[in-house]
Order: structure tokens, then C-alpha cells, then sequence
């Protein structure tokens, strides 16, 4: 085998049949409808999406042509001309959906409020009107630093109703990555708040803009919406109160449409080198992606409510809280705060209360789930579920059986979504009720999507083995470039092979066709040339009853290439012992043989993860080199941890 391929470990092998009765019900009923619809999909994808997008999306102008596509620039339903937040709001308007609640928002001290489709057309129309009072126009761009609020949403909405770009940064991030972000996109305006309930605390954003600001002439006005309360310095001229300008605003507005490649947002992502990439999403493309797998891979029906837990500041709340759902005129359920405020059993409580029928959530997350116990969630029905979806990262088998027994009650079809801030929406995806599923694997390609996994010259690898993911064919929500940087949206993407999107990702092909996604390539284990995905180790790791969390790293080895060094977390109430210590390294290499005994355990008490929740591998691996942290920092959620486990080798 060549030592450029990556070798499968993985032999995980159930299968689990969606039931006839979710069939029954689905919006795609069978297998042969999925491929049929597939193979028109890839065989004629103009004829496709041009018919997609005239179904599911209200044009102002209609387009002449579907697609442009000049690798790796593509231009969708080019002449057509749309306005976004009509699609989202406006024209649920006069129907049925008009009283129908388009958000549930539940705050974390426990606030609840409920917006229409009526009420939030009204404060659509009134936010944009604020916004143009503000000086922002068509291109213009916009900085969203909120807490999990219905403004944040409004906010967006105004943005894509005048053309303006929306750049959402997360919450969580500090002071210098607004600096970083706000520059880069030469905001005009920052939309923020005094402040975010996170675990009973205050967040204080506008204080954390108000470090920024200084630093960042673009900027002409701040507009804070008071949410906490708490005491906050408003500059004279500059700041602004939300509400007093909405007060003072009128409710008309008339939307105009815009071009279908009208930039929408630019949204911030993390490279593994180098200063953050600004991922540019443009309009009728990137809403037809996700409104059209809202429909299909949540399988959305008018009465469902739909909790998709991500933050807006992340891709995954921008496509599936805020434009996929709304689109569909669903009912989306908002959280602002943390998972275990008040109790770990927040998620359950609101599931519970408001009776939701779809949840998404993260790996990360079901593994805190489960390690907080299983007793929280036994407290709760969850009879109202009707399916269950995760994203962000390879789910683990055992976590995919905790997921699929203890919340979906074995009752809840599960759909691992593969996908990335890049693509915007969801690529590859079992479909529930047609899509058999297997743990651990996101299955098979959505419309459109043509994965390939091949290896370093480009070869398509065998079934079963190992290779880097790559996408052939382009697709409606792809990025149209990295704002200001398109040598680099060239480099990063579109330059490992000729004529392919590369998504950075290992993966392989099963003899079933599925996908299964090992991890990021620049992650790879390499041990006695043999390139190995974290996710899987990490995952024999975790069927241990004794772990919780596991992150694999190498660490530079004379004689292996590579040495592995598990960073383990255990369940609560086990004991770190020199036992257990070798008894997890039998275990993986029962688990996926001796080529992947982990030369060091090392027992932790968190492990450095990013505000979405990934584990920061680069920063492991410096750790277990013995070596100093070395890069960006300023994603990690929690410095402390790495000093923790720093401490730990001294
Ligand atoms: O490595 C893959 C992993 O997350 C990456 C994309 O991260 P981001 O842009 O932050 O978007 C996350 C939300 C879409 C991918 O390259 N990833 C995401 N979903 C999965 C996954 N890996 C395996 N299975 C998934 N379902």
C-alpha cells in the first residue's frame, strides 16, 4: 500500500433501516426516488437546479441561465434577481404561515417570547429602515456580535433585505478577533448588545467591542440592544440604543430585489495557518442550498419545531436556524445560553416544553451529554422528537448508539450532515426515512454533490480504503471566493487537484457507496507509514466504558514517524489509574489492531477545543512534542486547559 493512502481502521458494521412508519410520512419516500432525483441532479444539474430554484424560491426578475461556471468562479441563476429576506419572511405573508410562530426564543434566566411571521416582518422592515437611517446600503457591510437573541436574527434579515453584507462573529470571541474581522471587511456599522446570559453570567459584548473600536476606523456606528442590563459606555454620536432607534423608525419598508449572485454574507472561519478566511456566501445560490436541504434532510413539515442548537455566529446557524428553516416558513426554536443552565438538562426541559420535533446538535455535545449522565435525560419525554441530527465532526459509533437510544428512543431516524462553512449548506447526508443508516458514517451525497475520495495523483482509491475528499462538480451554495483574497480561495481550495473543490477532509468509500469522514487531512496520524484518521482511534477510544473524551494526536517518533498520544477524559467518577491507563491501550488495539496501541495515554481534565467545539489538535500536538504553543490562540475556547495539561508534563 502506498504511504499516501490513509488506512481504514474503522469496523464498525450495523446497519439500521429507517421504519416504514417515518417512510411513510417522508417528504422523499424511497431510495429509488432519491436516485433517481440523484442521477438528474449530476447528469443535468442546470435543468435541476433551474426547476429547484423556481419551486422553492420567489423571484423578483426570473434568470436566464442556472449556472455560469468558469473553475473555480461559478455564477448561479445568473440575470435572476431576488430579495433573501422576502424568501424568509415577506411572502409567508397572506398565507396560512402568517400567525404561525416563526421563532420561539427561550432566553437562559428563562425568558420567553414568540415572534409570527407578521411580527417579524414588522421587525424586519423597521430594522432595515434603522439601518438605512444609519447610512448602509447595498454592499455595505454590517459586524453582528450578539448574544442568541431574535435581533440577531432580525439584524441579518435587514442586512440580506437591503443588499448589505452581514459578517456574523460569535459571541464568545474576544475583543481581537472583532479588530481582525471588522477590518478585514471594513465594517460600517457593529450590531451588538450590552450583553449575553451565558451559565447565569453576563457576557459583556459591548465592552468587548468597545476594546475593538478604537482600533478600527471603518466603523461609524455601534447599535446595542439591552438584553442584560448591565451598565454600558455609550460614545456620543457614534452609539447607539437599538430600541431608540426603533422606536423612532417607520414600519413600511419596500424591499427591492437584487442581483442573484448579490453577496449575503461573509463569515469568518479559522485556517489551520495564517490570519482567518473570510468565506463569502452570495444570494440565490446559498439560499436555495439551504432551504432545499431543510426541506429534504430535516423533512420538514408545518407543524414541525425545528431546534437547531448552534450559534448564529457559526455557518450552521446561519443555513439551519436562520435561512434554511425560515425559507421553509418553518418554526424555529432559539436558545440563547449554555446546555447545563440551570441543570444539564436544559436541552430536554425545552424540548419537552415546547414540544420540538427535530433536533441538531453537535458530537461535542452528545459526548457532554453523556458524560453528565444518563439520569438527566431520563427525567424528560422527549415524545414530541421525531428526528435527530448531528454536524461539526465524524460522530463516533458510541455516541451515535447513546444519541439513537436514550434521545431518540431507537424511534428517531439520526442524519449526519457532512458539510462546511464553505458549502454552506449540507452536502452529504442520509435522507430520513430512505437512507439506511450506519453509525459513524454521513452515508450518501445529496442532490448535486459528487464526492470523490481519491489519493496523491488523483487516482480514485479502492472501496474501503482511505483518501482525501474532494467535490467535482460545483453547487448552488458553494463560496464564491475568500473575501479580498481570491489567490488564496484559489490556493486553499481549488490547487491539491486540478478541476476539484478539496475539502480538507480524509475520508473513505464503503462498498455501499457511503461516506465515511475520518478528519481533518492536516490531522493525519502517520505510523509506520501508515496515515490514519484521528476520528477513528478516537473512537475505538471512546467505546471504552471508561471514557468520555478522547483526542489522538502524533508526536514525532524516530522509529514510527509517528508515536500516538491519546488525551483522555473519563467518565465521571473513574479513577486516572496506571491500570486503566494500559487497559485503554489494549483496547484500541483489540478494538483496531496493534498498528494503533496508542504509545502514551495521558489522562485530562478538558481538552483545547475551539468556541464550536472542535478539538485544536495543533495546539495537542505541541503539548505532547513537549514543545511550546506556537500560532493562533485566539480561537480556543479555554486557555486554562492548556495550561493544565502544560502543567502536567513539568
Ligand atoms: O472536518 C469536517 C467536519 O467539520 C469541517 C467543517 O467545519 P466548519 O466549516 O466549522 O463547519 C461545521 C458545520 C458544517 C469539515 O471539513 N465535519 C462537519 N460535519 C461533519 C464533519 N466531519 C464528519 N462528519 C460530519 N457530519
Amino acid at each position: 500500500m502506498s504511504d499516501q493512502t490513509i488506512t481504514s481502521v474503522s469496523r464498525e458494521s450495523r446497519v439500521f433501516r429507517p421504519s416504514a412508519e417515518f417512510q411513510r410520512q417522508a417528504n422523499l419516500g424511497s431510495l429509488a426516488a432519491y436516485k433517481r432525483l440523484y442521477a438528474e441532479s449530476v447528469n443535468a444539474p442546470e435543468k435541476f437546479w433551474g426547476r429547484q430554484a423556481k419551486e422553492l424560491l420567489t423571484w423578483r426578475r426570473p434568470f436566464k441561465k442556472a449556472l455560469s461556471w468558469k473553475l473555480p468562479h461559478a455564477k448561479w441563476f445568473v440575470g435572476g434577481q431576488l430579495n433573501v429576506a422576502e424568501n424568509c419572511v415577506d411572502r409567508h405573508l397572506g398565507t396560512a404561515r402568517e400567525n404561525k410562530a416563526a421563532i420561539i426564543f427561550e432566553g437562559e434566566p428563562g425568558d420567553i417570547r414568540t415572534l409570527t411571521y407578521k411580527q417579524l416582518h414588522r421587525e424586519v422592515c423597521r430594522f432595515a429602515n434603522v439601518l438605512t437611517g444609519l447610512g448602509v446600503g447595498k454592499g455595505d457591510r454590517v459586524a453582528i456580535y450578539m448574544p442568541m437573541v431574535p435581533e440577531a436574527a432580525i439584524g441579518m434579515l435587514a442586512c440580506a433585505r437591503l443588499g448589505a453584507i452581514h459578517t456574523v462573529i460569535f459571541g464568545g470571541f474576544s475583543s481581537e478577533a472583532i479588530k481582525d474581522r471588522v477590518n478585514d471587511c471594513q465594517a460600517k456599522v457593529i450590531l451588538t448588545a450590552d450583553g449575553g446570559w451565558r451559565r447565569g453570567k453576563v457576557v459583556e459584548l459591548k465592552t468587548n467591542v468597545d476594546r475593538a473600536v478604537g482600533f478600527t476606523p471603518s466603523v461609524q456606528h455601534v447599535v446595542v440592544l439591552k438584553r442584560t442590563g448591565n451598565a454600558v459606555t455609550m460614545t456620543e454620536g457614534r452609539d447607539r440604543w437599538w430600541h431608540e432607534l426603533v422606536d423612532a423608525a417607520p414600519v413600511e419598508h419596500r424591499a427591492k430585489g437584487f442581483d442573484s449572485e448579490n453577496p449575503l454574507f461573509i463569515l469568518y472561519t479559522s485556517g489551520s495557518t495564517g490570519k482567518p478566511k473570510g468565506v463569502l456566501h452570495t444570494s440565490g445560490g446559498y439560499l436555495l442550498g439551504t432551504a432545499i436541504t431543510t426541506k429534504y434532510v430535516f423533512d420538514l413539515k408545518e407543524t414541525d419545531i425545528y431546534f437547531c442548537t448552534a450559534d448564529i455566529g457559526w455557518i450552521t446557524g446561519h443555513s439551519y436556524v436562520v435561512y434554511g428553516p425560515l425559507a421553509n416558513g418553518a418554526t424555529i426554536l432559539m436558545y440563547e445560553g449554555a446546555p447545563n443552565q440551570p441543570g444539564p438538562d436544559r436541552f430536554w426541559e425545552m424540548i419537552d416544553r415546547h414540544g420540538a420535533t427535530i433536533f441538531y446538535t453537535a458530537p461535542t455535545a452528545i459526548r457532554a451529554f453523556m458524560r453528565w449522565g444518563d439520569e438527566h435525560v431520563k427525567k424528560h419525554s422527549l415524545k414530541s422528537l421525531r428526528l435527530l441530527g448531528s454536524v461539526g465532526e465524524p460522530i463516533n459509533p458510541e455516541a451515535w448508539m447513546w444519541y439513537h437510544t436514550l434521545i431518540g428512543k431507537k424511534r428517531c431516524p439520526i442524519v449526519d450532515t457532512w458539510w462546511q462553512t464553505e458549502t454552506g449548506a449540507i452536502m452529504v447526508s442520509p435522507l430520513p426515512g430512505v437512507t439506511p443508516t450506519k453509525p459513524g458514517s454521513c452515508t450518501l451525497p445529496f442532490f448535486g454533490v459528487v464526492p470523490k475520495v481519491l489519493d496523491e495523483q488523483g487516482r480514485e482509491v479502492p472501496r474501503d480504503s482511505g483518501g482525501k475528499l474532494f467535490l467535482k462538480n460545483p453547487w448552488p451554495s458553494m463560496l464564491r471566493t475568500l473575501w479580498g483574497d481570491d489567490d488564496r480561495f484559489k490556493r486553499q481550495y481549488w490547487s491539491e487537484l486540478p478541476g476539484y473543490y478539496f475539502a480538507g477532509d480524509g475520508a473513505r468509500i464503503d462498498k455501499d457507496g457511503y461516506l465515511w469522514v475520518v478528519g481533518r487531512i492536516d490531522d493525519v496520524l502517520n505510523v509506520s507509514g501508515h496515515r490514519i484518521g484521528t476520528a477513528e482511534v478516537e473512537s475505538a477510544m471512546v467505546s471504552h466504558p471508561a471514557v468520555a473524551e478522547a483526542a489522538v494526536v502524533g508526536r514525532p517518533d524516530e522509529l514510527k514517524g509517528q508515536a500516538l498520544v491519546v488525551f483522555v477524559i473519563t467518565k465521571s467518577g473513574v479513577e486516572p489509574t496506571k491500570e486503566l491507563r494500559e487497559e485503554l491501550r489494549a483496547h484500541v488495539a483489540r478494538e483496531i489492531g496493534a498498528l494503533a496501541r496508542p504509545d502514551d495515554v495521558r489522562f485530562a481534565a478538558g481538552l483545547p477545543k475551539t468556541r464550536s467545539g472542535k478539538i485544536m489538535r495543533r495546539i495537542l500536538k505541541e503539548i505532547a512534542a513537549g514543545g511550546e504553543i506556537k500560532g493562533d490562540t485566539t480561537t480556543l475556547e479555554d486557555f486554562s486547559v492548556v495550561s493544565a495539561l502544560q502543567a502536567q508534563e513539568d
